[in-house]
């Protein structure tokens, strides 16, 4: 069986009142990409803390490669980048980068590669006070692939970033993990992880309430498809009392069907013939399905 990256179980911690995670189980296999999602104040800092050895549990087991937080092997496992991420700004890139590099006792090569893989090459001379803030992200990123770490935390990585500078950064995400290296990330939405992370775990107010990958996600929110039918102006009304939901315009009526009722709808339009000019369907969007699960309450499962 291969050695898990990191394993936790039932891990609970609490600040004062306030219970930060609840019993949270969350295994991460080398070459995996988790995203951890969850509202602001759910607990994925935190997690992040108990798992850098940071912050101690309050119960629970966590471990890097088999290793307690914090302890040697454990550190050198890891490489952490952390939310607001800010490093001196009359350092160069390559200065900042060659710190980290020290710090993990890493190869001096790693820096130039490091620096190559997140396209900061050029910029690796001039101070990172000049950099824009996708630049600075990706300098933090190319602190944290220093050291050839078998477990990446990476917290918010992509907040502030534009959609072409995301679709980059999980670029390096994936190759990361084809190497073998784990990858955990929060971020605070689904809809920018699409295809994008091999598993999604959302935290809640501390508890995990979802830990599956993306299809999975999708199919046990069992939410429903949106169906826009386009019909004949004289058919409309008849379309309308046939299937129910609201007309948009003159020809338009859309309706929501559950998932399983999707092809009995989609043959009953085809039975209208001529009628119809047009169907369209809308799956729920990604954001609709973190809501669902970011907002849904499980009847006994709230302490
Ligand atoms: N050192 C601390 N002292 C007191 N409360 C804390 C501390 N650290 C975290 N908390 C509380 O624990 C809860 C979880 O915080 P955490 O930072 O883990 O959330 P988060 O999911 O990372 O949120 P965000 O998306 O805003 O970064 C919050 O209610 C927070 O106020
Ligand atoms: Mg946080």
């Amino acid at each position: 069986m291969t050695e898990l990256t990191l394993h936790t179980k039932k891990v609970s911690r609490s600040f004062g009142s306030v219970a930060a995670l609840k019993d949270v189980s969350l295994d991460v296999e080398p070459g995996e990409r988790v995203a951890l999602l969850g509202h602001n104040g759910a607990g994925k800092t935190t997690l992040f803390r108990i798992a850098l050895g940071f912050l101690p549990a309050d119960s629970g087991t966590l471990e890097v490669l088999g290793n307690r937080p914090g302890s040697r092997e454990a550190r050198k496992a890891i490489s952490y980048l952390p939310e607001n991420v800010a490093f001196p700004k009359v350092l160069t890139g390559k200065e900042i980068v060659s710190y980290y590099a020290k710090l993990k006792k890493a190869p001096v090569g790693d820096v130039r590669t490091a620096l190559e893989r997140v396209e900061l090459a050029e910029a690796a001379d001039r101070r990172c006070g000049t950099y824009s803030k996708g630049m600075r992200q990706r300098l933090g990123l190319a602190q944290a692939l220093v050291g050839n770490p078998r477990l990446l935390l990476l917290d918010e990585p992509t907040s502030g970033l534009d959609p072409l500078s995301r679709q980059r950064f999980y670029d390096i995400v994936s190759e990361i993990s084809n190497k073998g290296s784990a990858v955990l990330l929060s971020s605070h939405g689904l809809s920018e992880l699409e295809a994008r992370t091999d598993r999604i775990a959302i935290l809640r107010h501390g508890k995990l309430v979802a830990n599956a990958p993306l299809s999975e996600l999708q199919k046990s929110a069992n939410l429903p498809i949106r169906i826009r039918v386009r019909s004949t102006p004289d058919n409309v009304d008849h379309v309308h009392r046939h299937f129910g939901g609201q007309r948009l315009n003159g020809a338009m009526v859309e309706f929501k069907c559950a998932p399983p009722a999707k092809m009995e709808n989609l043959a009953a339009i085809a039975d209208l013939g001529n009628a119809i000019k047009d169907v369209e369907l809308s799956p729920p969007s990604l954001d609709e399905i973190y809501r669902h699960f970011s907002a849904q309450e499980k009847p006994g499962r709230d302490s």
